[in-house]
């Protein structure tokens, strides 16, 4: 049966590195005997140049249609004063496909422990997941703003924590079977929900070790000793903050993608990056983030866990033994190294 995947290449460096991460898929689809089909749709400033909207009404409905949607980047400085933003699409897409989770992985990539801001010895080895809670919490409560006082309130009910504690859970079962759940129990009655939610829901998951943290000390943990966790599970605030922190563990912005998930649907395949206006058309981009994106979309998106294997092996492979990007040092061009992570696709198991 055919897989349907949605592109939305958008805008700067959107287009490139959403071409390698589909040629990628394509070489992985054809070695593991997988049917993929492809369709483009214009979004973001593409979108608003296009149809005057950065989520045009068709995009929606193929993005609605689709088994899993891959995304470029979107933005730029030619919109800055258009009277609808590119981001406000991005916006509209979540909220439409009802996405709650966001994974964010953060891997310290073989040979690359240099890039990394912290001590080669303390990052080697560092792969984590972060899952972030995206549709409760703080930014989502009831709010108040005064002149004198304001007030931001915090809420979660069972059923959110656990469809998301649900998915780090499974996460976890396809990693290294370890889930670490960060909140701020001692303080706050939403964290204690979380906390004892995360642990009813522990006995389902036989084969996945659960520990707690404290936010704080999460915080302080991914900088002392990345390579402890495996799986992380937050809530949206706590979530927002601990992904950044651990993203510039890796040393670049390039190197990393994304997923949001739904309960049902199509989900989001991003990198982390943005359109990257300062180097667009110049083929100078990593597309390490969105190929890191697009092994996700296999595991996460299409359920397909080996063809994610093999795209994830090859393009550690390209980042260990082959000419890297200028982002991380090398000479490469963008499609030279895009090239490169394809070569060991077919090696690749
Ligand atoms: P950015 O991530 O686009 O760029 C930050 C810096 O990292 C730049 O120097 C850029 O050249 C470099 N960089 C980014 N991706 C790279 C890659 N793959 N390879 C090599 N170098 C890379 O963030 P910035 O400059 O703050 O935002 C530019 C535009 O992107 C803005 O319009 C912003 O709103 C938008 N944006 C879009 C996002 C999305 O589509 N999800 C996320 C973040 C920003
Ligand atoms: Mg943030």
């Amino acid at each position: 049966m055919s897989q349907s995947i949605l592109i939305l290449p958008g805008d700067g460096i959107g287009p490139e590195v959403a071409a390698a991460a589909k040629a990628c898929l394509q070489a992985v689809a054809e070695l593991e005997g997988l049917e993929f089909t492809f369709s483009e749709a214009p979004f973001g400033g593409a979108g608003i140049d296009a149809c005057g909207e950065p989520l045009p009404e068709e995009t929606l409905r193929a993005a609605e249609a689709a088994d899993a949607i891959f995304l470029g980047a979107v933005g730029g400085p030619q919109w800055d004063h258009a009277p609808k933003r590119p981001e406000q699409g991005l916006l509209g897409l979540r909220k439409a496909l009802g996405l709650f989770a966001n994974l964010r992985p953060v891997k310290v990539f073989k040979g690359l422990e240099h890039l990394s801001p912290l001590k080669e010895d303390r990052v080697a080895g560092a792969d984590v997941l972060i899952v972030r809670e995206l549709t409760g919490g703080l930014y989502f409560g009831e709010k108040r703003e005064g002149d004198d006082e304001a007030f931001d309130g915090c809420s979660y009910s069972r059923a959110e924590v656990s469809r998301i504690a649900e998915i780090g859970f499974k996460a976890a079962q396809g990693r290294k079977g370890k889930l670490t759940s960060v909140d701020k129990a001692n303080v706050l009655a939403t964290s204690r929900l979380w906390r004892k939610t995360v642990n009813d829901l522990s006995s389902q998951y036989p084969d996945v070790t659960v520990d707690h943290l404290y936010v704080d000390a999460a915080a302080m943990a991914l900088v002392t000793h990345p390579a402890r966790f495996d799986v992380i599970v937050t809530e949206n605030l706590f979530g927002d903050i601990l992904s950044d922190e651990a993203a510039v563990v890796a040393g670049s912005i390039g190197l990393l993608g994304s997923a949001s998930l739904g309960a049902s649907g199509p989900g989001l395949f991003e990198p982390i990056h943005g359109s990257a206006p300062d180097i667009a058309g110049q083929d100078k981009a990593n597309p390490s983030g969105a190929i890191a994106s697009a092994a996700m979309l296999l595991r996460y998106g299409l359920d397909q866990p080996k063809a994610a294997d093999r795209l994830e092996a090859a393009l550690e492979a390209a980042l260990l033994h082959d000419e890297r990007t200028a982002d991380l040092g090398g000479t490469a061009k963008g499609s030279a190294f895009a090239q490169s992570v394809l070569a060991h696709i077919q090696t690749a198991q």
